[in-house]
């Protein structure tokens, strides 16, 4: 296993040795894991339920996910909970999805304070409505000084839509004379991103075997690691999750050098 010295690297992945009984030895940890949540309907229908039942075992595969990532000892853990994309479902699977958020939204904030869990939001989630929106809002105030892990969701989230926005912002500082044009780096949109408070995407995870990013993070993925693995997302737990940690810290990143 070759693994990247920390130290030479800003901004790489730390050595922890938190990641308790997985490796004897200290396992390169990812600082920044997001993770597209997929499988939830299929692994309904192989149970012969309705769909629903499949989200909601989703949400408890999410409570399991943030355990495992503050055991691990990750940093941000980036979840996509809902695409801007999904509003082309049924109005009944839309209004189940946002139900069981606005459920768990409130249920959870006790939790993520315990676990010193800091929610943060990316995406639009204005378009959920304001009561919805209001109590994602609050919990983000609530969990603000929590600094163990940051727990991203996704809202309404989509990466195209995002960079555009970026883009849109830098040519309005353009026409208001605050840039120059030839100045706009990789740096300059990076900082116009949603995730621009986080550090560079490590590991991208996607259960349920299929192999699509569909627009998610599209700028942050880089030079991310991708594991795609079968799992359907309700059966994902802190195993699969450390599984995904070891193929991680069995690569060897060069970001685009030898
Ligand atoms: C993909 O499965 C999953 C989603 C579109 C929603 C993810 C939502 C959750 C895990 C529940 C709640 C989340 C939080 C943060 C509390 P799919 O329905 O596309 O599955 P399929 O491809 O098998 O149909």
């Amino acid at each position: 296993m070759t693994l990247r010295s920390a130290a030479s690297d800003k901004g790489a992945p730390k050595p922890a040795g938190g990641v308790k009984g997985r490796l004897d030895t200290p396992a390169m940890v990812p600082r920044h894991v997001a993770i597209i949540m997929d499988g939830n309907g299929r692994w309904a229908e192989r149970q012969g339920l309705p769909r629903v039942a499949g989200h909601r075992a989703g949400a408890e595969a999410v409570r399991r996910t943030l355990r495992a990532a503050v055991e691990a000892g990750v940093e941000v853990l980036t979840l996509y909970a809902f695409s801007s994309e999904n509003w082309r479902r049924s109005d009944e699977e839309v209004s189940d999805l946002t139900g069981l958020l606005r459920f768990y939204v409130d249920r959870e904030l006790e939790t993520l304070e315990k676990e010193g869990v800091r929610l943060r939001l990316i995406g639009e989630p204005a378009a959920f409505g304001p009561d919805l929106e209001a109590r994602l809002q609050r919990a983000v105030e609530r969990t603000k000084d929590n600094d163990r892990l940051t727990l991203v969701v996704a809202l309404n989230y989509g990466s195209r839509g995002e960079i555009a926005a970026a883009a849109r912002g830098l040519a309005q500082q353009a026409v208001e004379r605050r840039i120059d044009p030839s100045s706009i780096d990789e740096r300059a949109i990076a900082a116009q991103l949603q995730t621009r408070d986080f550090p560079e995407l490590d590991l991208l995870i996607r259960t349920s075997g299929e192999m699509r990013l569909s627009n998610f993070l599209l700028w942050q993925v880089a030079y991310a690691e991708l594991v795609f693995i079968e799992t359907l997302w309700p059966d994902f737990d802190e195993a699969a999750f450390g599984l995904a940690l070891d193929q991680y810290a069995s690569r060897q990143r060069r970001f685009g050098g030898r």
